[in-house]
């Protein structure tokens, strides 16, 4: 087996779910978890999450909800991203919930639904910003009026996304939530309701409890992070990547380490490979500033990241072949988060954590 382990912690993400929950306590809670639950295994997570109450799960494709149906995921799942015409039978299929945003794909599928005597739960995205996906807040109306002549076309939900709700400046994503409101109003004035009203994400959840309507959609807080400016509640990394020092050399000062040469030794130091790369999806980096922890303490990973290995600059601790390295997590006092590789990397926790490879195996542990 490989030194190489993402491990991911149930009892931690249980804690993220009831921060959430505390936190929106009279609404239902869309558990985000496309791209494999964000790098931490997609059936796994929503079983877990199924396990604890989420009341429903959102991924990006049909692929991912016909995963998760055919490991027993019951409850409804909603489909994020706008299908192709091949993608729509498994909405019927699978009983996969769609989100509206063009009337010719609501017109294929309602016929498709008849064929399988089905009724497809459909939410009407409003687009107040992202400019992405949905329908814009003047013709929304419009637009339900003729989609809701599609008899097997059931509009169970409304909803929009924010583009900025993580940044200390708030104009916009009150701005976001002013025109969803208005659309809100506008369906209410003329005697519509929708069961399930929906716009947060994680930072939403805690930045703007105006935006929590009746349903909730965290994806990064439930895997534990934070992105709020303030970090007033204590979401835990239920990740932590693991590998064990492989071989210890010797430098003189003036050789170099790894391709092109990226890191010169200045002094005689000893360095160590460890078992993985960007291969594995570590970010492949040449800036010099991405560390990791060996027994307690904070070293440099030196040169390019390659493929499978990476090289660390030990000095002359003693560093056996063998010891356990931390990537991210915490050993004592130290610790490095998914954020700060993402920002030392010119990315986002996001692209760190989705970027985990299969070939990392992933191990779940609870209370570790
Ligand atoms: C439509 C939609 N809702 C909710 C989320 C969850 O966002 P976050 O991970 O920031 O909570 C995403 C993530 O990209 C999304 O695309």
């Amino acid at each position: 087996m490989r030194s190489t382990t993402a491990i991911i912690d149930i009892s931690k993400l249980k804690s993220n779910y009831n921060i959430l929950r505390k936190l929106a306590p009279k609404a239902a809670l869309m558990a985000i978890v496309k791209a494999n639950a964000y790098g931490h295994g997609l059936i796994e997570c929503s079983t877990a999450l199924q396990n604890m109450g989420a009341d429903y799960f959102g991924v990006a494709f049909v692929s991912e909800g016909i995963k998760l149906r055919e490991a027993g995921i019951a409850k409804p799942i909603l489909v994020l991203v706008t299908p192709n015409e091949s993608e729509l039978e498994a909405y019927c299929k699978h009983n996969l919930e769609i989100i509206a945003n063009s009337i010719e794909i609501l017109t294929k599928l309602n016929s498709l639904a008849d064929e399988y005597q089905k009724k497809i739960n459909t939410h009407l995205f409003i687009n107040t910003g992202m400019n992405r996906d949905g329908i814009r807040p003047e013709e929304a109306f419009q637009f339900y009026n003729k989609a809701v002549k599609l008899k097997n076309i059931n509009f169970i939900g409304i909803c929009t996304h924010f583009t900025s709700s993580d940044e200390k400046d708030t104009s916009f994503t009150l701005h976001q939530i002013e025109l969803f409101n208005n659309v809100l109003e506008d369906f209410n004035s003329k005697g519509i309701k929708f069961r399930y009203i929906h716009a947060a994400n994680s930072a939403a959840i805690i930045n703007y409890p105006q935006s929590v309507y009746n349903m909730i959609r965290p994806g990064i807080a439930l895997y534990g992070y934070d992105l709020s400016e303030t970090k007033k509640f204590p979401f835990e990394p239920i990740l932590t990547l693991k590998t064990r020092v492989n071989r210890i050399l010797e430098l003189n000062a003036g050789e170099s380490v790894g391709y092109n040469r990226k890191f010169i030794a200045q002094t005689k130091t000893r360095i160590c490979t460890i078992p993985i790369g960007y291969g594995d999806g570590f970010p492949y980096s040449v800036n010099g500033s991405t560390e990791c922890i060996i027994n307690g303490k904070k070293y440099p990973l030196i040169g390019t990241i390659c493929m499978d290995q990476s090289i660390v600059n030990i000095g002359f601790d003693p560093v056996q072949s063998g010891d356990e390295v931390i990537l991210i997590g915490s050993d004592g006092l130290n610790s490095i988060s998914a954020i700060e590789i993402a920002y030392q990397n010119s990315t986002i926790p996001y692209d760190i954590l989705t970027s985990l490879q299969e070939r990392v195996p992933r191990l779940y542990v609870e209370n570790m």
